[in-house]
Formats: structure tokens, C-alpha cells, sequence
């Protein structure tokens, strides 16, 4: 198949996407237009300025603008808009079900409550089930640079939201960060019924995603890449079936690969790994899922039958029920068959 018409298959099979930060998905535009009604002044002259600032050199870097960008988002509607934006461009994308982290350290520190984020979320969610008739879950994720005990009494003040929640992952700064620092609030959330996830092995060694499986004992590795400097992890991770998921446009430009045609998902895919495409923050990072796997197809040696696995591996890996994981999969057999 040529390019354009793996690119038209991408487009046309229903995908989930499974690592997605809400707040990075905050475009210069609407973090300008949020800054304006706030009165807040930004260190930005123009949207073109805020989307010339988006150069890193490692994950740090992009997380300072990230949490600053975060600061235009005050009142419930500022939550509606930016989940709405997000899941209106899922649906253009053909993207079927999402599991949307959410960093509540991110507001709370700023005394922006769960009583103003989540009825935005909830508002949102409830609109996209209705309008675009597709399925979103929330990933609350505990910010690993600040305290176990920040953490824990983060997931305590979720209480009247639990319903609404349906994991817990960890994120931000990995390095001097490990999951070992998080395992009581990972024993908390797994006693309360929550599936755990954990940013791992990005910029940290094989040995912080050994701490994920092994200590927080998480369902679902976020990034994972560096599993394959660890032979014996290759091996754990393809005959557990844990899922990694994967970012490559994030990736690129938080310089943990020099080019995507240096990029190993194709190789995780093809050693047997359960990896899938994703776009973490798509406004910081070049794109969203679609464009995650153009750049793939533009620079590996990508076949129909990678993005269909690719596609099939996002249903397979998300917590959706069976039925609906079978629904979305004999959809993608269905057009894969004609
Ligand atoms: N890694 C860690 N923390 C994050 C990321 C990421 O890619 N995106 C948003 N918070
Ligand atoms: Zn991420």
C-alpha cells in the first residue's frame, strides 16, 4: 500500500487512544482567549509566540510551559471548553473511546477544586456519549514530583467523584522520581477498585518500569520505551501481555528519540509487545492521534497489517468491557475485510 492509503486506513479504522493529558491538549489559541477573559497577563506577545516557545531539550523543559499554560484554566467552563475541544477532535479523527489524564495537583495547588474541574469534564463527557457517540474515561494522575503524602490526600479529596474516575496513573518529572515513592497510594487506589497506570521507562531506566509492575502493580506501562535496553523485560512484558503506551510525536520532541525513523514501536510491535499509537499533549507536541501515525508511516516501513494491530492493540489494551472492546474490534475486522 502507498503512503496516502495508509494514511486514508488510519483515518477510517475506529481507535481508542489511551495517554492523553487533558491540559496538554490546550491550544495557543484557546490558552490566549482564557488569559483574556482572566485578566491574566501572559509572557507571550501572540498565539504565534506561545506556538514558537514549544522547543524542548528533555521532558523538564516542556513541563515548566506545560504547568504555566495550565494557569489560564480558572472556572468550570475553561474544563468544559478544553475537554470539548478535545473529544470534538477525536471524533474528526474517528477516535472512539479515550482515557483522559487529569492532574488535580496541577489545579488544587492553585485552589482550583474538584468542584470546578470534574462538572466541566462531567459536561463534556455527557455531550460527547450524546452528540458524537463515543465513550470517555478519566485517569486521575498523581504529579510525581511532589509528596506520597500530596498524592494521598489528592486521591482523598477525589471521594465524591470516585464514580467518575475509572484509574489512578503517576506522571510529570520521572528521573529522581521512581514509582517505588508512590506504592501506599497505589495500594489505596488498587483497595478502592481503581485500575493503575504509571508513566514509566521515558526518560527513566528499565528499572523504574520493573517498580511500576512489580510495586504499584499497574495494568498499563505509559511510554515504556526504554524496555528494550532489558532483554528479560522484553520477554516479562510480551508474555504478560502489559501494554505500553506508546507517544512518538512526544517522544521526538521531548528529545528521547533524534527522529522518528529512530523510533522502536515498530520493533516493540513486532517482538509480540501489546504497544499502541497515542499523542500525550497533543498542542505541545506537533499532533494529535491521526498525525501521531502519519509521521510513523512517513518515516519507518509501516504495513497495512502494523496499523491494523496498532488500531486493534488501543481497543484490546483500554478498560472498556468486553462486549464493547469485541463491538469496536469486529468493526475494524468488518473494514479490514472489504
Ligand atoms: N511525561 C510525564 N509527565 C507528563 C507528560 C509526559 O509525557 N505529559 C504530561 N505530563
Ligand atoms: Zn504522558
Amino acid at each position: 500500500m502507498q503512503k496516502n492509503e495508509l494514511k486514508q486506513l488510519v483515518q477510517q479504522l475506529p481507535k481508542a487512544e489511551l495517554h492523553l493529558h487533558i491540559e496538554g491538549t490546550l491550544e495557543p489559541a484557546l490558552m490566549w482567549r482564557l488569559a483574556k477573559k482572566h485578566n491574566i497577563a501572559l509572557p507571550f506577545s501572540s498565539v504565534e509566540a506561545i506556538q514558537q516557545a514549544y522547543q524542548f531539550n528533555n521532558l523538564q523543559s516542556f513541563l515548566d510551559l506545560y504547568y504555566q499554560g495550565a494557569d489560564v484554566l480558572r472556572d468550570e467552563d475553561d474544563f468544559f471548553e478544553l475537554m470539548w475541544a478535545y473529544l470534538s477532535k477525536c471524533h474528526e479523527q474517528n477516535i472512539v473511546h479515550v482515557e483522559v489524564m487529569f492532574d488535580p495537583q496541577t489545579h488544587t495547588t492553585r485552589d482550583i477544586g474538584y468542584d470546578v474541574f470534574m462538572p466541566g469534564f462531567a459536561k463534556a463527557i455527557e455531550k460527547a456519549k450524546a452528540e458524537l457517540d463515543m465513550s470517555a474515561y478519566l485517569i486521575l494522575s498523581f504529579l510525581r514530583h511532589m509528596s506520597e503524602d500530596s498524592a494521598i490526600e489528592t486521591l482523598e479529596q477525589a471521594k465524591p467523584y470516585y464514580s467518575m474516575i475509572s484509574a489512578v496513573g503517576l506522571d510529570s518529572s520521572e528521573l529522581g522520581n521512581p514509582p517505588s515513592k508512590f506504592q501506599r497510594v497505589f495500594a489505596q487506589s488498587a483497595a478502592l477498585g481503581f485500575n493503575l497506570v504509571a508513566h514509566a521507562g521515558e526518560e527513566g531506566p528499565p528499572e523504574y518500569i520493573w517498580e511500576a509492575i512489580n510495586l504499584l502493580k499497574v495494568d498499563r506501562i505509559d511510554h515504556g520505551v526504554r524496555s528494550s535496553e532489558d532483554p528479560k523485560l522484553m520477554t516479562y512484558l510480551k508474555e504478560q501481555q502489559i501494554p505500553l503506551t506508546v507517544c512518538p510525536l512526544s517522544n521526538l520532541k521531548l528529545c528521547v528519540v533524534d527522529d522518528i525513523s529512530q523510533h522502536n514501536i515498530v520493533e516493540l510491535l513486532h517482538d509480540g509487545l501489546l504497544v499502541m499509537v497515542n499523542s500525550d499533549d497533543p498542542s505541545y507536541f506537533g499532533g494529535y492521534l491521526n498525525e501521531n501515525f502519519y509521521a510513523l508511516i512517513d518515516k519507518l516501513s509501516l504495513s497495512s497489517q502494523d496499523i491494523v494491530a496498532l488500531a486493534s492493540n488501543s481497543i484490546t489494551a483500554s478498560f472498556l468491557p468486553e462486549n464493547e472492546k469485541q463491538h469496536w474490534l469486529n468493526k475494524i475486522q468488518e473494514i479490514t475485510s472489504n
